[in-house]
């Protein structure tokens, strides 16, 4: 090897082993992979070409001039997840705990410059200490530059954040601003101020966990989409996730062949909803028999539980699954899982991704503590989000369709493509006693009447037959045949094309 090609292997080795060996040790000691490690569990083997090793940073402040680590705490560059491109930036936190430098920054900025001209995806991940002390504004202004990448590739490119370790201060709204954020438990947290700000300004004693771990943020803000037990994990299941998700807006979403056949039939459907209204069931059981090899990425699962959402295949199609649960709350639609579902639908629209659609709705949740809390607004989020959809639309109204509810859940007035109903499927304006009550308030002390007049409005109206006739069910299906009706309704629906009005951009009640 010539000397120049011995420097350079060198300046490698130096650059590979980022903030040196008792760091990287420590990091392992806290049960956490370094950041190059996660990219070879992220990426294909052998498919990382990795740009801007020998960045530094430019600072002369505090004796940084006298410190300086090759790659300055990030390694960015791109590859391959299952043959398909994808951009990745991997904080080290092993150099100065992978804080934001502007050099950091402007590594951070080259890699989303180049994923939006060539139409890839960007995973970030994240494991930082935040902006980087000794810089002061510089940083920031790094920050900011990335913001500024972040709010232009949404809806262009996907965008995913795995926090894998700290997430704190302003560092956490480029995260906020991507599609889809991660984390792995016990590992890694997000918060706008730390526990001991928090102490001072509101008196709280609370612990980084507690104020933003994974738990918290999967189960009480909503802000992460899934929690994962290690780093292996976390990398593996965005692996697999990637795979439901097209390489940019213009893109399909992927079709992966199956063997599971798209015309099976599934009988024990015929017996999933049992003939008490009153009575739960769980409509993952209904997702998973429909779609392809019982195969569900689930999103926040842990969060506004009365929404189901997340992705999966049909017919060997990717496919946004949208359902409402009836075991928690009865599946009724509050601020929460409004705002859960609205943000989803809104990314399979930026992305071409079908959306399938289960109703299983009783209505609005009631109470101050909704309307204090801008139900109105909130719910009108989702409805913004169906009514300004494009993709393929596939309804299917399980049991109950109440109210606004009824109309919010894709219905063919939001321009639902094809809208189904199952034959038990009850589709008013509310369920029958609350109708009566209201229609015959002077019979309230006649409880037979009531009860007579009850029993006429469920004959009436209780099935799916009204809403047929006027043609906003387009057929009311057997149960048993749901996988093979929607995969049908998604082969004829694969070109389909409508285009909104021109316009700078909507106005959603944000
Ligand atoms: C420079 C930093 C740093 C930072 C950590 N380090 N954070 N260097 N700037 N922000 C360095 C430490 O000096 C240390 O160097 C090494 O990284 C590891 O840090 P430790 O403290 O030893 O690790 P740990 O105990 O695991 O604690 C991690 C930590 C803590 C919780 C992240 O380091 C911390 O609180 N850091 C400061 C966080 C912060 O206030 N950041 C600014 C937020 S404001 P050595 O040489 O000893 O290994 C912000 C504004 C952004 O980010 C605004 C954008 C709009």
């Amino acid at each position: 090897m010539t000397d120049i090609n011995l420097q350079l292997e060198q300046k490698r080795a130096a650059a590979r082993l980022g903030g040196g060996q008792r760091r990287i040790d420590a990091q392992h000691g806290k049960g956490k992979l370094t950041a190059r490690e996660r990219i070879e569990v992220l990426l294909d083997p052998d498919t990382f070409e990795e740009w801007d090793m020998f960045v530094e940073h430019r600072c002369t402040d505090f004796g940084m001039d006298a410190q300086k680590i090759p790659g300055d705490g990030v390694v960015t560059g791109y590859g391959m997840i299952n043959g398909r491109l994808v951009f990745v930036f991997s904080q080290d936190f092993t150099v100065f705990g992978g804080a934001l430098s502007e050099s950091h920054a402007e590594k951070i900025c080259k890699i989303m410059d180049q994923a939006m001209k060539v139409g890839a995806p960007v995973i970030g991940l994240n494991d930082s200490g935040g902006a980087r002390i000794q810089e002061g504004v510089a940083s920031l202004g790094g920050y900011a530059e990335v913001f500024q990448r972040n709010a232009m590739a949404s809806g262009v490119i996907p965008q995913i954040s795995v926090i894998m370790g700290p997430s704190a201060g302003g560092a956490v709204y480029s995260p906020a601003m991507t599609d889809f954020i991660f984390m792995v438990k016990d590992s890694s947290y997000m918060f706008v101020t730390g526990p001991e700000v928090v102490k001072t300004v509101t008196h709280e004693e609370v612990s980084a966990e507690e104020l933003g771990g994974a738990l918290t943020h999967t189960t009480k803000s909503g802000v992460a989409d899934r929690a994962f037990e290690n780093d292996v994990e976390a990398l593996l299941m965005m692996r697999r996730m990637y795979n439901y998700l097209p390489l940019n807006n213009k893109e399909k979403a992927p079709f992966r062949e199956s063997l599971d056949p798209s015309d099976r039939l599934e009988h024990s459907l015929d017996t999933l909803v049992p003939s008490n209204p009153n009575q739960p069931y769980d409509m993952h059981e209904l997702i998973l028999k429909i779609v392809d090899d019982g195969d569900f990425f689930e999103l926040q699962p842990e969060y506004a539980k009365n929404m189901l959402i997340g992705f999966a295949r049909m017919g060997g199609q990717s496919v946004g699954i949208v359902a409402n649960q009836p075991m928690v709350l009865a599946g009724c639609l509050d601020i929460k899982s409004s705002i859960k579902a609205a943000r989803f639908v809104r990314f399979c629209d930026a992305f071409n991704i079908p959306v399938i659609t289960l109703v299983d709705v009783p209505g609005f949740m009631p109470g101050t503590s909704q309307e204090f809390g801008g139900i109105i607004k909130h719910g009108a989020k989702l409805l913004y989000a169906y009514a300004e959809c494009t993709t393929p639309k596939v309804t299917l109204i399980t049991r109950k369709a109440y109210g606004g509810a009824y109309d919010v859940m894709a219905s063919k007035h939001l321009r639902g493509d094809v809208n189904f109903a199952w034959p038990n499927a009850e589709i008013a304006v509310m369920g029958a006693k609350g109708a009566v009550e209201i229609i015959f308030r002077e019979d309230k002390n006649d409880p037979e009447k009531l009860a007579a007049k009850e029993q006429e409005y469920r004959a009436r109206f209780a099935n799916p037959f009204v809403a047929g006739a006027r043609g906003f069910i387009d057929d009311v299906i057997q149960p048993q045949e749901t996988r093979k009706r929607i995969c049908r309704s998604l082969v004829m629906l694969k070109d389909k094309k409508v285009d909104n009005p021109w316009r700078k951009h909507g106005n959603i009640p944000l």
